[in-house]
């Protein structure tokens, strides 16, 4: 499924023959991004640290796409000097980081290799960058990097880019970090990277089986009751559609040079301002909407109302709530303020129906293939 971009003549030809490196390119967001970033003629390298038999970017392919390849590398990088030789060899002008650990009931069973993977491959690509002098990097945070914002007296939900990051669970922590290292090396030696705190992708290709939405569509899919765990049912999230996300990625790093300035000028020298200029949430809410039930942003959603749309989609099945794992923290409610970006002249086009609608067309379709993967979370409980 290639996502070419309407285009505004603005950035028409912006990434016709860019030199781009996509971390983590077999991952759920990388595939869609390589997409479209092939579509849109740049010259795209991924990097792979095994191959998986089933590739994503194959799944999403449809009969007629385009054949265009991104040119893989197999590196892991954990490496400084792969990771250096990997930009000297392709001379990169924008690197999107998002290779990572990105599941949170992993980190909490592997807390070592979470604060590894997602620390040190992330200063190797921001080193390399330094030095080769990389005119954008994109690096992918995430909304849970803020953590527990929803109660006490300051800095209340929605999420702000200049708030403190609180996250302390073992994958938020790491994100902090890596958030935190990607501001001091824009702040420090004015490279310019734009850091995303997206809040919860969803669509066709997500592999990873322990969260809400593919978790559910292949259980249902599978006869099986939905799973909720005591006490989440009405813990809010915001949603974006993939293909948004990708689209919001490819917008920061078009803004970049400008947001910074041609000499850099624009970034903040000291005091407030200078806490998350580089980072931008990415998400669906914008100041006249809000958390109340009545005016809820559409793609605001508790666990129980995207059990209920499924069950009413795929199959009606009666979900089953269950104990929490004892070293499980969970976030409560999350969603942010993306007037930032919005501001900037983006604005996601996929209602969340119509994203949960192409993406349960997608599990349907390939449900074959995926229900020996997914088997495992599908028949748990
Ligand atoms: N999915 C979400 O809702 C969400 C929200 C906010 C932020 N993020 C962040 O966005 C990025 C992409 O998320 P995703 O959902 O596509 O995750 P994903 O798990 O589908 O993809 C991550 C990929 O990184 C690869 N990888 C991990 N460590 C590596 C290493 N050392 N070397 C090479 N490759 C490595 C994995 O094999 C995987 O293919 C991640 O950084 C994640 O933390 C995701």
């Amino acid at each position: 499924m290639i996502m070419a971009r309407q285009k505004t003549k603005r950035n028409a030809n912006f990434w016709f023959g860019k030199r781009v490196l996509v971390t983590g390119g077999d991952g759920f967001l990388a595939s869609h991004l390589i997409q479209a970033l092939l579509a849109e003629e740049a010259v795209v390298v991924t990097t792979v640290r095994h191959n998986r038999p089933l590739h994503t970017s194959f799944l999403l392919k449809e009969n007629g796409d385009d054949p265009a390849q991104a040119d893989i590398e197999h590196i892991n990088l954990l490496g400084y000097q792969d990771v250096k030789r990997l930009c000297d060899r392709h001379q990169f002008d924008t690197v999107f980081h998002l290779a990572a650990s990105a599941i949170v009931s992993d980190a909490a069973n592997s807390p070592l290799s979470t604060i590894e993977n997602n620390v040190i491959p992330t200063m190797n690509i921001l080193e390399a960058a330094r030095v080769n002098k990389i005119p954008r990097v994109i690096v992918a945070s995430s909304d849970k990097s803020y953590g527990d914002h929803a109660f006490g007296e300051t800095e209340k939900l929605p999420y702000h880019e200049n708030y403190a990051l609180r996250g302390l669970d073992m994958y938020s922590t790491s994100k902090v970090c890596t958030d935190m290292i990607a501001q001091a090396y824009a702040l420090q030696f004015k490279l310019p990277v734009g850091i995303t705190r997206c809040c919860n992708m969803f669509g066709p290709g997500d592999l990873n089986f322990t969260r809400l939405i593919p978790r559910t569509i292949m259980r249902l899919l599978s006869g099986k009751p939905p799973v909720i765990n005591i006490g989440n049912e009405k813990v809010l999230r915001e949603y974006i559609y993939v293909e948004d996300a990708v689209r919001a990625n490819m917008f920061i790093a078009e803004q970049l040079q400008e947001y910074y300035g041609n000499k850099k000028e624009n970034i903040p020298k000291s005091g407030v301002s200078v806490y998350g200029w580089p980072a931008f949430n990415i998400g669906s809410y914008s100041e006249n909407e809000t958390s109340e039930d009545s005016k809820r942003c559409e793609k605001i959603k508790s666990v129980v109302d995207i059990i209920s749309m499924l069950r009413k989609d795929i199959r009606n099945i009666e979900p089953i709530t269950i104990e929490k794992p004892s070293n499980f923290i969970e976030i409560p409610d999350q969603f942010a303020d993306s007037s930032k970006l919005k501001t900037l002249g983006f604005k996601p086009h996929v209602s969340f129906d119509e994203g949960l609608e192409r993406t349960v067309a997608w599990y349907k379709k390939h449900f074959d293939v995926l229900e020996k993967i997914a088997h495992r979370y599908t028949n748990d409980h």
